[in-house]
């Protein structure tokens, strides 16, 4: 655009120029990125098996945490046949912290189609990825473009939020017609030469300079000067997110029922919330301490002592529980348990059972006094 353009455009009152040609963008993002990439676990040496574990790891989980659980895991279950026959109680105490255990659950059924479908092979091909449990258009393009430098996009919440930002995007980027669009111009955008790096890069930049929540460093920026939204000065305003439906309140009543230092744990259903996870016996509603003891009877136990452990509340995707606690002490059961529970010791049950860190703060209190 001429100087003269220019201004006849801002006198106008038209949006300020911007010279939308993006053609620069992937070599800027992909020299950007060499230089200045993090050295992460899983970009030192890279795989399929190691970016799907690691692409699924990092999925609402901060970088920072995912480090220490993928070192572990990669030396647990090194490859997809030894994933596809983890044990479950040890593939969910290798995932305990982090959350979200679908994912791991989802992981070992991931290995296991990937071993009777595909010989062993962590497949390629977009449309073979996403046939497999677990693994969305996200993680398809991860592994396609990082693992197998296929042309093709990996667009996470760190590229919407660039690509918004770069392209002044004043839709709600959560809507499928704003993110499809964000999509094809990712796509559009890739480079046949560096795939890999140009996906990375955009995460990175995402992660690094183009922050979330925060004014983005524009300063710093390789594209600062493609940016619509730091040209027309509204990078800390966007990207436009819609309001996320509020959870759904659930009242909780956790109850630590111990004999000497043995504690009962349940076994969840295989579906549903927290499915086939260990959890303390927890019950609907927030039971005083008479009811708390009743439910404890009704397991054929003898409760003879009962006090209060405090509230706690735990935010899931859809849902947030707010809890309340008591300690129950019981007399030695002098029958079997019911189906599905375990009284565990206490070293026992930190080591091999993995607890939800809905529970965390009661787990806590297995080994710090009660105040
Ligand atoms: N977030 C999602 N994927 C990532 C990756 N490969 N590196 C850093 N952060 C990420």
């Amino acid at each position: 655009m001429t100087d003269e353009n220019r201004r006849k455009t801002e006198k106008n009152g038209d949006r300020p120029p911007f010279d939308p040609a993006l053609s620069d963008l992937p070599e800027r993002i992909v020299g950007w990125y060499r230089e200045n990439r993090r050295r992460l676990p899983w970009r030192e040496e890279v795989s399929p098996y190691r970016t799907l574990i690691s692409e699924i790891m990092l999925q609402q989980t901060r970088v920072e945490t995912v480090k220490p659980y993928f070192e572990r895991f990669l030396s647990a279950f090194p490859d997809v046949a030894s994933l596809a026959d983890a044990n479950d109680e040890l593939l969910y105490k290798l995932w305990e912290g982090l959350g979200y255990y679908s994912r791991a659950r989802n992981l070992k059924r991931c290995a296991h189609e990937v071993v009777d479908r595909f010989g062993g092979v962590i497949p390629s091909e977009q449309k073979d990825l996403l046939s497999l449990p677990g693994i969305g258009p996200y993680t398809a393009g991860a592994i396609a473009a990082f693992a197998y430098d296929r042309p093709v996009a990996a667009v996470d919440g760190n590229v919407l939020r660039v690509t918004a930002r770069v392209t002044a995007e004043p839709g709600d980027i959560l809507a499928p017609a704003v993110r499809n669009k964000l999509t094809a111009l990712t796509s559009s955008l890739v480079p046949t030469d560096a795939p890999g790096d140009f996906g990375q890069g955009m995460i990175e930049l995402g992660a690094l300079i183009c922050l979330p929540n925060r004014p983005p460093k524009c300063e710093l920026c390789p594209i600062r000067d493609l940016c619509r939204a730091n040209a027309e000065g509204i990078a800390d305003r966007l990207p436009v997110r819609g309001k996320k439906p509020e959870r759904k309140l659930e009242y909780r009543t956790v109850l630590l029922v111990r004999s000497g230092t043995s504690t009962l744990l349940h076994k969840r259903p295989a579906r549903g919330l927290l499915a086939g996870l260990w959890e303390f016996p927890n019950f609907s509603g927030g039971l005083d301490e008479k009811e708390a003891l009743d439910a404890v009877r009704a397991l054929g136990l003898d409760p003879v002592r009962v006090r209060p452990l405090g509230e706690a509340k735990h935010l899931f995707t859809h849902i947030e529980w707010r809890m309340t606690g008591y300690l129950i002490s019981v007399a030695d059961p002098d029958r079997p348990l019911p189906d599905g529970y375990e009284m565990p010791e206490t070293d026992d049950l930190l080591s091999r059972f993995a607890i939800p860190s809905a529970f965390a703060a009661y787990t806590r209190s297995l080994t710090s006094p009660l105040p």
